[in-house]
């Protein structure tokens, strides 16, 4: 396969930590340019990596062959970002959420569809052999009961910058720091048909964020079949938890290691894995060249995630209503 040119978009946490060290790693894409608004920023990068920096998306895509984008920005920083890349015909590698909602969620669709182009939303642990695990695990348990699902950290201010705003981020954990558990309930057991939740902004200095720091969402599905998420950037330890409940034993999901247990608790088999997130950033960047290749199907495109941005306008609307909603019919309710 031909080697794919790339720029990285937004030099921030998620860049330095993750696609600039996974992109100097992959097999088939080659780093041509950078770009932020933090000109020093840019110089700092640009240098290391010996490639062309630039302050402006539009001056990169102007003075450079580029055939796809990686884009890690602050939520709101997407909305001229997506048409512009679009405009340019650049295929699209875009960091979580899809969108903002499920309105911007659509026109970012509609544009990506009408141009032909690839859009993969970066989700790591689509690429680590501990949640891949979980499906074939799922399949011994007998009849499922419940799910409990646990995403916390504790953060001195959580939602601090642009995190903390609805107007930038477009919502707090649920939208942030939940997404990613929300693509395991989606990817495990499907869109729920109901969903209710209940959050609020908890951190006592409240001046420097409106969005929710804290939420608990219960989500059910026809079949009888419900669980619990509770989302939290201010209560320690770190952790990701799914705890799965069937009528022949348990699963449970922790970060690096996954166990098959017995009704009453016992171990019956474990599988473990350190490390595993540098490989994923640069497994998910070839596996993006793949598709460009057309080797392979582009599961994480705009279409699917629009499950995922209707599963979280039904927990925001939720709220507001005091009631379970539905994200099969707000999904229905539009055209995309
Ligand atoms: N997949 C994950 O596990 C994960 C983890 C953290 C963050 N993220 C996502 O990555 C994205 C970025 O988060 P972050 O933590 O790196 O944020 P950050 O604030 O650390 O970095 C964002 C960078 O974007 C730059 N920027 C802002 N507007 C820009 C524009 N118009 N053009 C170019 N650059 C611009 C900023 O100067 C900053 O350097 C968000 O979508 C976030 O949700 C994903």
């Amino acid at each position: 396969m031909r080697k794919y040119r790339a720029a990285i978009i937004g030099l921030g946490k998620q860049s330095t930590e993750d696609h600039l060290p996974g992109i100097i790693n992959s097999q088939f894409a080659e780093l041509v340019a950078v770009c932020d608004i933090n000109t020093n920023l840019v110089s700092r990068v640009a240098s290391q990596y010996k490639v062309k920096g630039y302050d402006s998306c539009q001056e990169l895509l102007k003075k450079e062959r580029i055939d796809f984008a990686i884009v890690a920005v602050p939520h709101d920083a997407y909305a001229d970002i997506i048409p512009t890349l679009v405009k340019h015909k650049v295929h699209i590698l875009k960091e979580k959420p899809f969108a903002r909602n499920l309105r911007e969620a659509i026109k970012f669709a509609k544009l990506i569809k009408n141009a032909d182009l690839e859009c993969m939303v970066t989700l790591q642990r689509r690429f680590n052999p501990i949640f891949n695990s979980f499906l074939q695990l799922k399949d011994q348990i007998g009849d499922l009961y419940f799910v409990d699902c646990r995403v916390t950290m504790f953060l001195e201010e959580p939602q601090s910058g642009w995190r903390g705003l609805s107007k930038t981020a477009g919502g707090g954990v649920i939208l942030d720091l939940g997404y990613h558990m929300i693509d395991l309930i989606i990817w495990y057991f499907g869109l729920p048909d109901y969903i209710h939740a209940q959050f609020n902004v908890n951190n006592k200095n409240k001046k420097c964020h409106n969005v929710e720091d804290m939420a608990a969402l219960l989500f059910c599905y026809k079949s009888g079949f419900h669980g619990s998420l509770f989302i939290s950037s201010h209560c320690p330890p770190k952790e990701q938890n799914i705890k799965l409940l069937g009528s022949r034993g348990l699963i449970q999901l922790e970060r690096g290691s996954i166990s098959r247990m017995s009704c009453c608790g016992e171990v019956m088999e474990k599988l473990t894995r350190e490390n595993a997130w540098p490989a994923a950033s640069t497994e998910q960047i070839d596996y993006f060249c793949r598709i460009l290749n057309r080797e392979r199907e582009n599961y994480g495109g705009p279409e699917y995630h629009m499950k995922h941005m209707a599963f979280i306008e039904a927990a925001y609307r939720s709220q507001k209503q005091g009631s379970y909603i539905s994200p099969k019919d707000l999904l229905n309710r539009y055209e995309y």
